[in-house]
């Protein structure tokens, strides 16, 4: 299987609500990810033939961009596609000129740290019990890297 990499499209948003249900324990409502396409957002997604693999969510701020959402299907993760993404991401913040790069994720998110720490983001500060959880609150993990 080889994947490409293809824009999202606001004709895409079914397969994103899907995507986003089956991947997150804690998914964006359809009306969140549709605000993706407005103009502050970019995204990248990683697709075979027509079915969509993994996307990502940024915004852009002056010379900054915060990593707001990126998954993977999980019938395809733990196969590079992960950090596929995380790469197009820097891609397009280098050009569009965007060096800080930031991004917050639930402390209890081993995998994802893992993959932001391995892409050279590293933690700069903790939002204690922000995270509404089945049975309480966890941390936001608060990260950053200078691109
Ligand atoms: C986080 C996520 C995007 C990673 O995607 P992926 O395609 O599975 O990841 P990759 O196969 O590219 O792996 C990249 C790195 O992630 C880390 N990683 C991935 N799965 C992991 C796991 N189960 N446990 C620990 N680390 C893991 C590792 O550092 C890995 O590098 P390595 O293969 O050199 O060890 C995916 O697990 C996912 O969609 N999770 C649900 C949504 C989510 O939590 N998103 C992040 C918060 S918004």
């Amino acid at each position: 299987m080889q994947p490409q990499f293809r824009p999202l499209t606001p004709a895409d948003l079914d397969a994103m609500v899907m995507l986003e249900q089956s991947a997150h324990a804690h998914p964006w409502s359809p009306a969140l990810l549709a605000d993706a396409f407005g103009e502050r957002y970019f995204t990248g997604a990683l697709w075979h033939q027509n079915a969509l693999l993994g996307y990502f969510i940024a915004d852009r701020v002056l010379d900054e961009s915060t990593l707001m959402n990126i998954c993977v299907a999980p019938a395809h993760q733990g196969r590079g596609l992960g950090r596929q993404l995380l790469e197009n991401y820097f891609a397009q913040c280098r050009t569009l000129g965007l060096g800080w790069l930031w991004l917050e994720v639930r402390a209890s998110n081993r995998a994802a740290l893992s993959l932001y720490a391995s892409a050279g983001f590293e933690e700069s500060g903790r939002r204690r019990n922000y995270y509404p959880t089945a049975d309480g609150h966890e941390d936001a993990v608060l990260m950053q890297k200078r691109l």
